[in-house]
């Protein structure tokens, strides 16, 4: 499987056209088709990771591609926090990367040992 878009002139099934996007991504236009979602077109144009982790800054993409590891996360026309495998593509969406640095940990309160009255 490839994530770049098979011409429909090139694929056997011979599938009816279907409309252009474009997306902003970081202010550089990328192209996809209609119905994709916004890591489809990203990664259809050829970029496989657009953020990057906070704390070791590797780079991320798409892991799991259903909704469950948040590695895809994008700013989408001002709302943060979008997960680009579950948001689908509309013409003319602002998609922004976003990177973010780790909150301040917070240091739990110590373990208190109970004691063992079993013996
Ligand atoms: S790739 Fe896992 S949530 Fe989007």
């Amino acid at each position: 499987m490839t994530s770049f878009r098979l011409p429909p002139c090139d694929d056997p099934v011979r599938p009816a056209e279907v409309p252009g996007i474009r997306i902003a991504l970081d202010g550089r236009t990328v192209e996809g088709v209609d119905g994709q979602s916004i890591a489809g077109v990203i990664l259809g144009s050829g970029i496989l990771a657009w953020r990057t982790t906070s704390k070791n800054a590797r780079p991320r993409g798409v892991f799991c591609g259903i909704g469950v590891c948040f590695d895809c996360l994008v700013e989408v026309n001002g709302a943060r926090d979008v997960r680009a495998c579950q948001r689908r593509a509309r013409d003319g969406d602002v998609v922004t990367t976003q990177y973010d640095e780790l909150p301040v940990r917070v240091r739990a309160a110590p373990f208190e040992e109970v004691p063992d009255d079993r013996a």
